[in-house]
């Protein structure tokens, strides 16, 4: 198994270019399949999860072509709705192609959908909600059937917001017939980007971006190009590798809009930086103060950025809550950091609090999933001395070439085969 070893405490410089959003590429790759035309897509990262989502979907027929950050997919022939039950299970994106494969072939069987094991991640809210557009699901122990049967348009009533449940739903309300109200939709900018990209091949939705969207259904789509956008996570992550190395490095192409919660709280713990069109420029950092972090749904602070944002907060002076309220299983890599001379309290499953500042020192982890993943690799690059970094593969599912990037800032990164 690979690994990455990491020597801490070197000055970091130059600049770091974003890559296009792992969460924007994951659900343009189903919604390909709603065409029978190829579509290509441009700026899509070379990560694990999309690797499988494509061998996924090269499984059931579809033909994808894939050189450097482009990919063709055509969708003319799809022999089947049964997806693998060996890649499915690793990753929660695989859930993406029930609907386009109900619009197409009429049935789908699926293994559950796991994912980072960050919570049990179900999806009893997708099973109703795809009910109540007329599917019919049938739950096994450990395939769920899905069938079209007569699916038509309807009110969807979110019970909680869920960002892949609002995209697939959206996705598929595309095609059928009569109108679909999104209530209480995902508002988060991969959202927007899908419906504007299908608006533009023929869709009609509107209020993407909004907490309601309407969807009118149109008989079919013509395919365009689309090109992903950035990836605001990575950017954000990089923010506090800067920060945290007290580093001036500059992240390119990326969008600072999407980020204005983060953006907002690195400024209250003492972080100096400039903001321009696509870049965020990290300046001098003195004294970090702590802070309060609480994750909530776009355009609050992301879940995602939670991690990341913890192992910034060890440096900084005084006592930082950290509220996670998405997942409830998203905190307990702390203990690792922990393992690192971080003092990190954890109050209950969703919150810690992170006394600070405290001298991280180097030592053998592993990675349990993406985003404790990038959080530990910033932990190393602060650390005293050597840091070991096991089940990489959770990081290169959401990070294209991580140690190669973080070399040319002049970081002590290398990965061992
Ligand atoms: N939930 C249910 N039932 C459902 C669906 C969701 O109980 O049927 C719960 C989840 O367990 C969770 C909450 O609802 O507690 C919100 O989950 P959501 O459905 O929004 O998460 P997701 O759509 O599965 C996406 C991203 C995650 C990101 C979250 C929140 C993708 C592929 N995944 O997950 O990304 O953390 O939204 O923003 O888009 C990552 O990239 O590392 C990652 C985990």
């Amino acid at each position: 198994m690979s690994k990455f070893i990491i020597t801490g405490g070197k000055k970091l410089s130059g600049e770091i270019p974003v890559n296009g959003a792992k969460n924007a590429a994951l659900k343009i790759i189903p919604a390909a399949l709603l065409f029978d035309e190829k579509i290509t897509i441009s700026n899509v990262p070379k990560i694990e999860d999309v690797t499988r989502l494509l061998e996924i979907v090269k499984d059931l027929g579809v033909e994808v072509k894939q050189k450097g950050n482009t990919v063709k997919i055509q969708a003319g022939d799809i022999k089947s709705g049964e997806l693998s039950r060996d890649l499915v299970p690793k990753l929660r994106a695989s859930n993406m192609l029930i609907g386009p494969l109900l619009l197409r072939v009429g049935e789908v069987v699926i293994p559950h959908a796991g994912g980072c094991a960050i919570s049990r991640r179900p999806i009893d809210v997708w099973v109703n909600l795809f009910k109540q557009l007329g599917a019919e699901v049938e739950q096994g122990p450990k395939l769920y059937t899905f069938k079209a049967r007569k699916m038509r348009g309807a009110k969807l009533v979110f019970p909680f917001i869920s960002v892949t449940a609002t995209e697939a739903l959206m996705m598929t309300a595309v095609l059928l017939s009569g109108k679909t109200t999104i209530v209480n939709a995902a508002m988060e900018p991969e959202i927007p980007a899908l419906a504007d990209y299908l608006n533009e091949c023929g869709a009609k939705i509107k209020g993407a971006g909004t907490s309601e969207i309407v969807i009118e259904g149109v008989k079919q789509l013509k395919a365009r190009p689309f090109t992903v956008i950035p990836d605001r996570i990575e950017a954000g992550s990089f923010a506090c590798l800067g920060a945290a190395t007290r580093s001036r490095i500059k992240i390119t192409h990326c969008n600072p809009n999407h980020l204005e919660v983060p953006l907002a709280i690195l400024e209250q713990m003492g972080v100096n930086f400039v903001v321009g069109k696509d870049y965020i420029q990290i300046k001098e950092v003195s004294d970090l103060k702590a802070t309060k972090i609480k994750t909530h749904e776009y355009p609050g602070f992301p879940t995602d950025l939670q991690s990341p944002f913890t192992t910034l907060l060890t440096q900084a002076k005084g006592d930082s809550l950290v509220h996670e309220t998405i997942f409830e299983g998203r905190l307990f890599y702390t203990d690792i950091l922990n393992q690192m001379g971080a003092e990190i309290i954890m109050c209950d499953p969703h919150r810690v609090i992170v006394q600070g500042p405290t001298k991280l020192y180097g030592t053998k982890v592993a990675s349990p999933d993406i985003r404790a993943g990038i959080a530990l690799i910033i932990a190393g690059l602060i650390a005293e001395g050597e840091t070991e970094i096991d089940n990489i593969y959770q990081i290169d599912r959401g990070y294209e070439d991580i140690e190669g990037r973080l070399k040319k800032l002049g970081a002590g990164i290398k990965r061992l085969e």
